[in-house]
């Protein structure tokens, strides 16, 4: 019996899919100036990234599709390599899911920023080191694949990470400029949990991750309302309370980042918390988007891991 119980935990939680990026995108990498980036990340094993062709005579069909994880994760699940603290699930399922539906891993991609040390997630921001590496990622994806269209798939840091990454410009915060937006080139971008508005957990914006230039620092008032960020309703009337200069940036830059745009959260998200409401509104809807999806159950990282057939169904069927 043991066999058959093994057999189905590998397929269900799909740990055959492995990295790193193929071969083949590896030359194209080193031939075309990205040597330097290391979007291979082979200390994490084949879990530091994924994506490519496996044979240069193959052909790309779909629009190919770019992840972004977030804060301590990796490009596939790394967890069995990353300590007892790990909560590094990757795009694992969301890979499998996609390769179930008859895409192929070269229009599948994604690399690791960071680093999946939990221990560290307080010091990760919005920098100009992992900016500008990521936008250089969707550039060679771009380049490599010669894709008219993309799609972006984001999890909570990586929202606010990929919204930039496609608005380009000058990086708030920072001293970068990354260059012309990449609005025409995405066709679809999800965001999962992101915090967009900041976090309530962040208020003060002592710590590096919550920093009011650019981390997620939700602001300390609004209107007469004082450090109650989570209290909802406010107790007082409340509008365009300060926060963090990154973000109000992102939120306030007229660029649509994609032809469709779907936000997605869970009001039992254990880490944004305070059913995602940050000054009475959801920090995890990205203004302007398309429609948008509220699951009510899943945790932080469940809402990226079980929910492979929405994001498929999003970018491929732009229904939600
Ligand atoms: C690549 O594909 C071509 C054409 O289908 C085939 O002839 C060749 O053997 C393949 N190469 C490898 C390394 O699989
Ligand atoms: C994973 O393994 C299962 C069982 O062998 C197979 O059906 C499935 O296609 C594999 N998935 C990938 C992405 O290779
Ligand atoms: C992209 O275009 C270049 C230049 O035309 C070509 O050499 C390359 O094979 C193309 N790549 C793909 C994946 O079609
Ligand atoms: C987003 O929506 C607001 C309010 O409806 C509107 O004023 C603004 O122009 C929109 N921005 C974009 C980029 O469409």
């Amino acid at each position: 019996m043991w066999y058959i119980w093994f057999f189905i935990v590998v397929i269900v939680s799909g740990q055959n899919v492995t990295g790193p990026i193929t071969q083949d995108f590896q030359d194209w990498l080193n031939r075309n100036g990205y040597a330097q980036d290391d979007f291979v990340r082979a200390d994490l094993g084949n879990a530091g990234s994924y994506g490519g062709r496996k044979n240069s005579s193959d052909k790309i069909a779909k629009e190919p599709v770019i992840f972004i994880h977030g804060n301590s994760d990796s490009a596939l699940n790394s967890k069995s390599t990353g300590g007892v603290m790990s909560i590094a699930t990757g795009w694992t399922n969301s890979i499998n899911y996609f390769l179930s539906k008859e895409y192929q891993s070269r229009e599948l991609y994604a690399t690791s920023w960071g680093n999946t040390n939990a221990m560290e997630a307080s010091q990760r921001t919005h920098d100009c080191a992992t900016l500008t590496r990521l936008r250089r990622f969707l550039e060679a994806v771009l380049a490599y694949t010669n894709a008219t269209k993309i799609d972006i798939i984001a999890h909570s840091m990586g929202v606010t990470l990929g919204r930039k990454l496609v608005q380009g410009g000058l990086v708030t915060g920072g001293n970068c400029d990354l260059g012309k937006s990449l609005e025409s080139y995405v066709d679809t971008f999800v965001g999962l949990a992101g915090a967009n508005y900041g976090l309530c957990n962040c208020m003060g914006g002592s710590q590096q991750t919550c920093n009011k230039q650019n981390g997620f620092w939700p602001g300390d008032s609004c209107g007469q309302n004082l450090y109650t960020c989570s209290i909802n309703p406010p107790l007082y009337p409340c509008s365009n309370p300060t926060y963090s200069a990154y973000l109000t940036s992102l939120n306030n830059n007229p660029i649509k980042i994609a032809s469709y745009v779907y936000s997605a959260w869970s009001q039992d998200d254990d880490l944004i918390m305070f059913k995602d409401l940050v000054w009475g509104r959801p920090t995890s809807l990205i203004p302007n988007s398309t429609a948008q999806k509220v699951y009510s159950k899943l945790t932080h990282m469940q809402t990226k891991e079980n929910t492979a057939a929405d994001q498929y169904n999003m970018v491929v069927q732009h229904t939600i």
